[in-house]
């Protein structure tokens, strides 16, 4: 028997790169990333996406529960011709009978991608560390950039007429969630304007304040950190989001007194909202707590439009990571491969 010489794996990609905040890609890369969600969209309503992601897998890792971010990747990799592995705590070994860094290396080793939906920063910027394909942040409780890509893309479908994105303000209603952290860091990256309307308690650490006036310095963009719901009044996109987390369930009563009822999202609050303003939730969304039923219901509100683009979203993020380290055969080393396998069998 004669061994191949070498290992048909994922070793040694040069310009790989990792996705954990959007703020570590420039406006460039981006506007690039959105460029190609735009294509795949236009392709999905002609319904000819092309394979860009066949004999390929996306190894998809949740700690935690999932509706969009597991459904639009498995969709995503589906309709691009490749496969998802969905895995949870309950079907691999991740940090219990196996460390972090060997699953990393072993799920490297098998497939072409890595996303991640872990319960802390530490897990995801650990797979980092040892994964020989690019990891993918699929909400780590510090950042959540899937769904940026996919919100910066709703606001550029439903702008107002005449309007650039550097022209909105956004306002995140509630706690400094994830998503909130990502869209102050995004929007600040993209040169809008941004604000947190919520509670003093739960307002945007001093840290990431600090990165958002880089952004600022750079791109121009302005932030607000404020407790006046008033201020909607400036403001062209209203953001929601849960008032807690699932790690945060015992506090869940404390939460709910501070944030209701002034930051909830209702139809009166996006009537004092800027003209033509948009409704945007990440969701889940709880309609008796961070948003009403009628308010989300509303003509204004585009959260299902965001959500459908979190599919839109994971295919430009799935070709966008692997496009370079396509290798795909020519027909004459599919011939070769065939008929010596062929001749093989043919002899059992
Ligand atoms: N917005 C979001 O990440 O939704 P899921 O928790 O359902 O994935």
């Amino acid at each position: 028997m004669k061994l191949p010489s070498s290992s048909a794996t994922n070793l040694n990609k040069k310009d790989m790169r990792h996705m954990i905040t959007m703020n570590d890609f420039t406006r460039k890369e981006m506007d690039d990333m959105l460029e190609l969600m735009s294509l795949l969209k236009e392709a999905r309503r002609d319904n000819a996406v092309p394979h860009l992601f066949k004999n390929k897998s996306v190894a998809m890792i949740f700690e935690a529960g999932s509706t969009r971010t597991r459904v639009s990747f498995e969709t995503a990799a589906t309709l691009l011709d490749g496969h998802a592995l969905f895995l949870s705590p309950r079907d691999i070994h991740l940090g219990g009978k196996e460390s972090i860094d060997d699953t990393a290396r072993v799920l490297s080793r098998m497939c072409d991608i890595i996303m991640a939906r872990t319960n802390d920063g530490d897990t995801t910027e650990a797979l980092t560390k040892m994964s020989t394909v690019p990891v993918i942040n699929g909400l780590d409780c510090v950042y959540h950039p899937t769904q940026m890509l996919a919100d910066i893309f709703t606001m550029m479908e439903h702008m107002p007429e005449g309007k650039e994105l550097s022209d909105l303000t956004v306002a995140f209603m509630g706690d400094a969630t994830d998503v909130c952290r990502s869209l102050l860091l995004t929007c600040t990256k993209y040169g809008m304007n941004f604000k947190q309307i919520g509670p003093k308690k739960y307002q945007m650490q001093e840290k990431w304040l600090k990165v958002a006036d880089k952004n600022c310095a750079e791109t121009g963009a302005t932030y607000e950190i404020t407790d006046d719901v008033s201020k909607v009044s400036e403001c062209d996109v209203i953001y929601g989001d849960s008032f807690y987390w699932t790690t945060q369930l015992e506090e869940k009563e404390e939460r709910l007194a501070a944030f209701m009822p002034d930051y909830v999202i209702t139809k009166a609050l996006m009537e004092n909202a800027a003209p033509g303003a948009i409704l945007m939730h990440c969701l889940p969304a709880n309609d008796k707590e961070e948003v009403t039923r009628e308010a989300l219901e509303g003509t204004n509100s585009v959260a299902l439009d965001q959500a459908e683009n979190r599919l839109t979203a994971q295919m430009a993020i799935l070709v966008y990571f692997t496009h370079k380290f396509n290798n795909s055969p020519s027909e004459e080393t599919l011939a070769h491969h065939k008929n010596k396998i062929d001749g093989f069998l043919n002899n059992l």
